[in-house]
């Protein structure tokens, strides 16, 4: 083979690996997206959980807070990437899933309200976790407060509601 020749091989190789792997890549396991969001949302209930328990005063480890604080906080920064459409109700089951899913379709009808809920959640663990660096003990209550009802305001519009 020529040099002229040669130096084309590799680049249409690639690009022909990158076309026919895309429909590969736009493809996902459903089931596999809606029991990972669900493990992450509950790793965030158990952080919020016990922070509440520190803030409310119950137990003598006020210093293991800012952990907690920090741990929410950015798992609260992955929300926005934990519900693709093909994972929202009717279009989760089109897709196979076989495992449930309290999602709502709610998310697909209206993203912007949805992306707000999100930054809402965002913002209140941002500013939790700031108030704990700061040893505000005062601002501790209302802070924490903040963060619950941001998870309330999006489970009351965006997940089906809990018996
Ligand atoms: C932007 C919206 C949104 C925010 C904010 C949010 N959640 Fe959720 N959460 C959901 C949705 C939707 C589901 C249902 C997920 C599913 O079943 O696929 C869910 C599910 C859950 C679950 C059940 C998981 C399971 O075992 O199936 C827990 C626990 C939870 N969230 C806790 C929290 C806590 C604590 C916060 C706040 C710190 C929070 N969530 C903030 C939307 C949100």
């Amino acid at each position: 083979m020529d040099k002229g020749r040669a130096k084309w091989l590799l680049p249409a190789l690639a690009l022909t690996a990158v076309l026919a792997a895309s429909p590969l890549i736009a493809q996902i396991n459903v089931d596999g997206v809606i029991k990972y969001r669900q493990n992450v949302m509950k790793a965030l209930a158990g952080h919020v959980g016990a922070a509440d328990r520190l803030v409310r005063g119950q137990v003598p480890l006020m210093d293991q807070l800012e952990l907690h604080a920090r741990a929410a906080r950015e798992i609260a920064h992955t929300l926005p990437t934990l519900f693709p459409a093909e994972s929202i109700p009717p279009e989760a089951e089109f897709n196979g899933a076989t495992v449930s899913t309290d999602a709502l379709q709610a998310i697909a009808d209206k993203p912007q309200a949805f992306k707000q809920a999100a930054q809402d959640a965002i913002e209140a663990t941002d500013a939790f976790l700031k108030v704990v660096q700061a040893g505000d003990k005062k601002a501790l209550p209302a802070a924490f407060k903040r963060v619950g009802e941001a998870c309330k305001a999006c489970h009351k519009d965006f997940r089906k509601d809990q018996e």
